[in-house]
This record gives C-alpha cells, structure tokens and sequence, in this order.
C-alpha cells in the first residue's frame, strides 16, 4: 500500500475524534421506543457521512423496524468486492448513574474515548469511514469494490435484517464479508476470530394468584411464584455447570485438540480476570479452562428476576407474580430454533401446577464458525499485522452477531471479523469506552486490509 495514505491517517488522527463525538452524540437506543427519532436520526447521520467521504448510491433503506443504511463504491471492475457490515444502533444506558460523565456526550481521558457506543460499534464503524476516506482523498478510488450495510437493530436482535438480506441478494453480490463489531484477544495482543456463539432468549411469567396475598393469611396454603421460580432455575444446571434441559448438548460440536491447545498457550491470566471484573472465585462446566468455557461452550444464564417487594424496609407479602429473563448462548452445531423447543417443553414438565406459566420467546441467533482455509482471514492477518505491529493470534468469542451466519447461507458468503474492542471496554454497560490508539491503528489497518483483499485472486 503506498504510504500516502496511511501518511493521511495519520495527519487527520485529531480531526477522526472530533468527528466521532458526533456520532457518539446521538441516542441511537433500539431497545427504546422513544428512541425511535433518534435512530433515525443517526441512520441520516451515516448516510450523510457516507456521501461525503465518496460512496455512491447511500440510502435509507427502510425495513418494518429500523432502515438499513446502505452505501456502495463499485469502482474496481475485476476486482473482488467487500461486503461491509456494522450497526449504528446502541444499548441502553442504566444504570445512567454509574457514568462517570454522560454516555452521549463524548469526552477522552487517558488516551481513551468513553461514550455508549464508542465501541460497540459506532467507534468500529467509523474506522472504515475514515479508511474509505482516506483511500478516496488520496487516490480518489478504492482498491476494492465495496457495499456497505449498516444496520439498527443489532441489539435488539436483527429481527428484520435476515428479511432485509433475502429480498436484497442481487444488489448484495460480493466476495467476503468484513465486520468490526468484536474485540482483540487484549491489549497490545491484536487478534482475528474465527468463531461466535449463538442465542436463544427467553421471558419467563409465573402467577400464583389474581393479587398479591398478605402472607400471614396466606403463606403456607398458596405456592409463592417467587419460590417456584427459584426452584425452576434450579434445576436448570447441575452443580458441575452443566445444563439439565434434555438433548440440549446433542449437537455440540466438541472442542478439537488444537484448538484447545492454541488457547492454552494465549496469555490469559486468570488472577487478573478476577481483579480486573472483582470476581470473588470462578464458575464455570467442569473440564474446561475459563476461555473453552466462554468461546466453545454453551451456556444458560439468567439476564434478569423480578418478584415481590424489593424497596427500602420490609413488606410481608406473597406476590402473585415472578419474572425471569434468560438466554442461553449456543455454540455450533446447536439450532436456536431446537434448543428453544428443548427449553420451552423442559420448563413446561417441570413447572408445577400450583402456578400460572407464560413463556416467550425473544431474539435469537445461530453460532457461527469460519472456514479455516479462507484466503481472505489470511489477507486480514496480513493487515492487522501491518496496522497493529504485530501478528494476531487466533481467536474465538463468547458473544453473537446474529446476521453472520445469514451471510453465510443465504449469500454463500465468508465473515471476516476485523474488530478491535478490548474485553475491558464496558460493552453494555455503563463508562463504556474505546483505546483511540486501537481506533487509530484500526483505521490504518483496515486501509491495508482493503488493498490486501484487493489482491486475493477471485474465488470459485
Ligand atoms: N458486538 C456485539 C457482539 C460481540 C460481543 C461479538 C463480544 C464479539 C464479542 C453485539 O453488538 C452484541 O452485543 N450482540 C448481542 C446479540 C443479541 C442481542 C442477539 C449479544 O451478543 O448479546
Ligand atoms: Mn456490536
Ligand atoms: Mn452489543
């Protein structure tokens, strides 16, 4: 790559923060409907962007949910074309007050930048803004042809994307897919990864009774759903870790011995996790290490429990209704639809009938895991290795990108995850942030990484 460009990066370095604050400004929150204008208004946001820095053909495509903001640059005849995908949408904020300044108003301390959305992934998306700029101002052309898709209901769980691609097939033509919406392995440790767990979530209502009961009159004649709940999630693990629901690890595909032991030699240090996050002592399946536990195994974890009095002082109350929200991440080859089935007539045998039971099923997702032979992993190593200085290591994660496996089937298409997170970043929760050094060097490597997919000869 001629060095004009990176030379332009590395110029503009300042002016690339400045901007992303605006982007990091707007409340782009899927999971509230109120939010629903300001959704939209960064979708436009992105388009306008995407205009400026010379894509073609932007628009808002809408969907029944949040439009897709698309754009395209198709210069390169011959050459192979990158499919780019990311989302613009966030996660809530609460518990707002634990923020140590305002989630929507961007500010950067000790070479960091802290806003919802910094990392995950409106800071991701913007890198490859500004390597597309970059290549554009300097060249005035890509080394590659490229459609961008950029999406706003991620964290909601794409409920319309997977329409969205199936109705749109043609005009999404390309050779791979890139994605910067995952993490490196840790600092100074920059990696590629290969895998993403799946996810099936569910809401759980139990009701034992038409009202609250006062529980001197009635406790000891009346099941407590508060109870009952507690029992349910109890027999959802054994004491080893491992999930009960029957047929559940069926079609796990079982970890291979050299994956195993690639991850072994990762400088993973269980005694600075445990400082890092203020975990008293480790839990997890027995038989596995903490990083096999969290890339390769399934879980069953419960999101959120609601149930009876829960302010200041005490209440002597039987409530009459209990909630659970739980999930389960999945891991290949397990089908959300199937596992979703396994649990729900799991939950129905064991709930007894002294309760009420509703159970709803919400968003899901299927695992996914990238060929290992794919010329185009390779060409990212190559990048990353240029950006970042270093070679990257191999890596799977524990979280879910639910359209990746959509690409997969339905476009025939392999995933490129090209994200630069660190696990101390605070996704999705509050002080969230992004390492403007990673930012900087992202940005950098994704202007190599255009041009080093721009050489890898067309695939069969
Ligand atoms: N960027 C994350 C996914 C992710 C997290 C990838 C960690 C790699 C490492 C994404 O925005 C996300 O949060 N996904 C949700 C999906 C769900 C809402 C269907 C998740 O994993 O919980
Ligand atoms: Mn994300
Ligand atoms: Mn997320």
């Amino acid at each position: 790559m001629d060095d004009k460009v990176i030379d332009f990066i590395n110029v503009n370095r300042d002016r690339y923060v400045e901007e992303l604050k605006n982007l990091l400004a707007i409340p782009s929150i899927s999971a509230l409907p109120e939010r629903a204008g300001d959704v939209r208004q960064c979708a436009e946001w992105c388009a306008a962007e995407m205009r400026r820095i010379g894509l073609q053909n932007v628009r808002l495509v809408d969907t029944p949910g949040n439009p897709v903001v698309y754009g395209e640059w198709l210069g390169a005849p011959g050459a192979p074309t990158i499919l780019f995908y990311g989302h613009y949408d966030v996660q809530p904020v609460d518990p707002v007050e634990l923020w140590h300044t305002p989630p929507f108003e961007a500010s950067v301390r000790d070479g960091e930048i802290y806003a919802r959305g910094a990392a995950d992934d409106k800071g991701q998306v913007f890198m490859h803004f500004k390597a597309v700029e970059a290549h554009m101002k300097q060249n005035g052309r890509l080394p590659v042809n490229m459609k961008f898709i950029i999406e706003g209901e991620e964290e909601v769980g794409s409920a319309h994307l997977d329409d969205f691609i199936r109705s749109h097939k043609g005009e999404l033509k390309a050779d791979v897919v890139v994605i910067s919406d995952s993490g490196m392995f840790a600092r100074g440790v920059p990696s590629m990864c290969y895998g993403l767990r799946g996810l099936v979530y569910f809401q759980l209502d139990l009701r034992g009774s038409s009202t609250d009961l006062h529980s001197g009159s009635f406790g000891g004649a009346v099941a407590n759903p508060g109870f009952v709940l507690a029992q349910l999630l109890a027999q959802m693990k054994d004491r080893g870790g491992r999930i009960k629901i029957p047929g559940f690890y069926d079609d796990v595909v079982p970890l291979r011995d050299e994956e195993r032991q690639a991850w072994s030699t990762l400088p993973f240090n269980e005694k600075q996790y445990k400082k890092d996050f203020g975990i008293p002592r480790l839990f997890g399946e027995s038989g596995y290490t903490t990083l096999e536990r969290t890339w390769a195994r399934p879980t069953f974890e419960v999101n959120g429990l609601l149930s009876g009095f829960t302010g200041e002082g005490a209440k002597t109350v039987l409530p009459a209704l209990a909630m659970a929200k739980v999930s389960m991440r999945l891991v290949p080859n397990q089908r959300p639809d199937h596992i979703a089935d396994l649990f729900e007539s799991y939950v129905r045998k064991i709930t007894p009938k002294t309760v009420d039971l509703k159970v709803t099923r919400m968003h899901g997702g299927k695992p996914w895991m990238a060929a290992h032979d794919n010329p185009f992993v390779q060409a990212a190593g190559r990048a990353i290795e240029r950006g970042f200085g270093k070679k990257p290591v191999f890596t799977r994660e524990g979280g879910s990108i639910p359209v990746v496996s959509t690409f997969q089937e339905e476009l025939g298409l392999p995933s490129v995850l090209f994200g630069v997170g660190l696990p101390d970043e605070n996704a999705h929760a509050p002080n969230e942030k992004l390492d403007l050094g990673n930012f900087h060097n992202g940005i950098i490597a994704s202007a190599i990484l255009y041009d080093e997919i721009g050489t890898v000869p067309p695939q069969a």
